[in-house]
């Protein structure tokens, strides 16, 4: 039963070679500081980080830092984060304040990027005005839940910038989740090395093989604007993959799709902690008793998720209502160009940023965090931690298989053995189309024929 087909999963793209000096070399991080950074929307925080006037984030990008702070009940703004006396860093990390100030001789600023004090400022004399006394600003936006920021002025609007891809998630209703868990560690390897660890599946039969007992898939992956998704094709060899992303669920010939699903939504949540929640879970655990043997994976997958809604909706968490067609032209995995990776279901979102880590081409920092819809009121108080022990152990099996990679990829691109990384045609579009976009922004680097 191969019907979760695509368009896009018949479509191949010309094989191409991807040169590595976007991984590896110094002049390209100079590069990305000067001509990408500066130029396209990043996500600073969530909105839920600052809920009152006076909360503020600090975002670091590079030698970059911005501070998003909100300045009134239904006003974010997003200022550099540096003093205009003699260049201090204003702030670090996150907070509460009713001004900045300078630690090194005092100066003080509103939120709003007026200066409140300049210690003997007549010593100036007319010089220092409040204009150029005022904190410079950065564009600030906000989408899906997101503070988003762009330190060009004359960037285009968000929503321009993030087309299509809000358009085709703004069905999950990103902005009603919360954030259920966060860490964060360095890894050694480029920012861009993590990042497309998570925007391709292809690599899930060798790194998750774990995962392909139910059934082992063949995923399609497509440009999006300037970002990229993937989703399910089809089954690599038999079985059934029924219902799309990630309320489906996938069997291999023989197997009995309500045991699987039971199965299979338990094993989630003990190796990622992610693309499931509990109601999600204690639906599939039904399965069994509410299901005839022989149901097809597509009718088990639509029972068990109308059935989780039901439940979910009881306790007060309404789902969306998604379109299946539209779900499935969403694929499950979002790249947005250029550093953050998206993986949405109905009522969650698995997500993954990527930065560099100073002006080293071989480290990064690299955030996890899972997002979920919680009734009103019973949104978890969560934290970023620091987890830099990148086993089983500390991120859950999935997630250390992935690690793995990661720093091992970085390594190996640099042997003079390495042609340049030569991503699938059909499964891995999204890598390809990161280096088309990145090429555009650097003027360099852009992927070749394969020769
Ligand atoms: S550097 Fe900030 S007050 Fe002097
Ligand atoms: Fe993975």
């Amino acid at each position: 039963m191969n019907d979760i087909t695509n368009p896009a999963a018949s479509r191949l793209e010309a094989p191409v070679v991807i040169p590595v000096e976007a991984y590896v070399s110094e002049a390209y991080v100079r590069a990305e500081g000067e001509r990408l950074w500066p130029k396209v929307w990043q996500i600073a925080c969530r909105v839920e980080e600052i809920p009152k006037v006076g909360d503020y984030v600090t975002y670091d990008i590079l030698d970059e830092s911005i501070i998003v702070t909100r300045t009134a009940p239904d006003r974010i703004q997003g200022f550099y984060n540096v003093c205009l006396h003699r260049g201090r860093r204003l702030t670090e990390g996150c907070g509460h304040t009713a001004q900045f100030y300078c630690r090194f001789h005092g100066w003080r600023w509103n939120l709003d990027g007026e200066n409140a004090f300049v210690l003997d400022r007549e010593d100036w004399g007319e010089a220092l005005t409040n204009e150029n006394l005022r904190m410079k600003q950065v564009r600030v936006d906000t989408w899906g839940g997101w503070v988003w920021i762009n330190m060009d002025p004359d960037c285009e609007p968000l929503l321009d910038y993030l087309k299509p891809a809000s358009s085709l998630l703004d069905p999950f209703e990103l902005e009603k989740m919360r954030y259920r868990w966060r860490q964060w560690l360095n890894f050694p390897c480029n920012w861009k090395t993590a990042l497309e660890a998570f925007n391709e599946s292809y690599h899930a039969r060798a790194t998750h093989p774990q995962l392909t007992k139910w059934v082992d898939l063949i995923y399609w992956s497509r440009t999006a604007g300037r970002h990229a998704c993937h989703g399910v094709a089809t089954p690599r060899e038999g079985g059934a993959a029924g219902g799309s992303g990630f309320g489906g669920v996938n069997v291999r010939d023989g197997q009995d799709p309500r045991t699987a699903a039971a199965e299979m939504m338990l094993e989630m949540e003990q190796t990622l902690d992610a693309t499931t929640t509990r109601t999600i879970i204690e639906a599939a655990q039904r399965l069994p008793q509410e299901l005839p043997p022989g149901t097809p994976a597509e009718l088990v997958a639509a029972h068990m998720m109308a059935s989780a809604a039901r439940d979910d909706a009881a306790r007060g968490v309404v789902w969306p209502a998604l379109d299946p067609e539209k779900t499935a032209e969403a694929g499950f995995d979002w790249h947005l160009f250029p550093n953050s990776v998206i993986l949405p279901g109905v009522t969650f979102a698995l997500c993954y940023r990527a930065r560099p880590n100073g002006a080293d081409p071989n480290s990064c920092i690299f955030e996890v965090y899972v997002i979920e819809r919680f009734p009103e009121g019973e949104e978890p108080k969560t934290e970023w931690v620091y987890e830099p022990d990148p086993t089983e152990e500390k991120w859950r099996l999935i997630l250390s298989q992935d690690f793995q990679n990661m720093p091992k990829v970085q390594q190996g691109m640099k042997s003079r053995g390495f042609p340049g990384a030569r991503p699938s045609p059909r499964q891995e579009v999204a890598i390809i189309q990161f280096h088309r976009m990145l090429a555009q922004y650097i003027g360099t680097g852009a992927p070749e024929a394969i020769r």
